[in-house]
């Protein structure tokens, strides 16, 4: 293999990654807001089991705590893992900081 060949493969496989890299993860269309967050953390292992992570502007911050509490209600009833009052109280604050204006 002559060396501009060798060269030729490694800019090939660099070419591969990189595509891969800038595509979007089909399950998260929309990243949410703050990813790295723990109230994004919370949204992906408490809101992702039966539909999508919303987006927090889906409501206006007023409107947010009402929905939590229902779908709290729905996770227990369902026999996921119950959210603590810690992790309702971060979610909510995470919500109603991105929520609708
Ligand atoms: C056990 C299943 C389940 C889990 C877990 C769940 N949801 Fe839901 N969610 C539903 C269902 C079913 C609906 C549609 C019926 C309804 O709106 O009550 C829904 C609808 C919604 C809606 C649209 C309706 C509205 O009121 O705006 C939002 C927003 C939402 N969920 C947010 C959340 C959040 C935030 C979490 C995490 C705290 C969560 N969901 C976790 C089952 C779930």
């Amino acid at each position: 293999m002559t060396s501009s060949l060798k060269l030729s493969v490694i800019l090939m496989a660099v070419g591969v990654l990189s595509a891969c890299g800038s595509s979007q993860i089909p399950s998260a269309p929309k990243p949410l807001p703050e990813p790295e967050s723990i109230g994004a953390q919370l949204m992906k292992e408490h809101c992702s089991s039966c539909h999508a992570p919303p987006q927090p502007n889906a409501h206006v911050a007023a409107e947010w705590p009402n929905v939590i509490y229902r779908m709290s209600e729905k996770l227990r009833l369902k026999g996921y893992k119950p959210m603590s009052q810690d992790e309702i109280d971060t979610l909510a604050t995470y919500l109603q900081k991105h929520a609708k204006g």
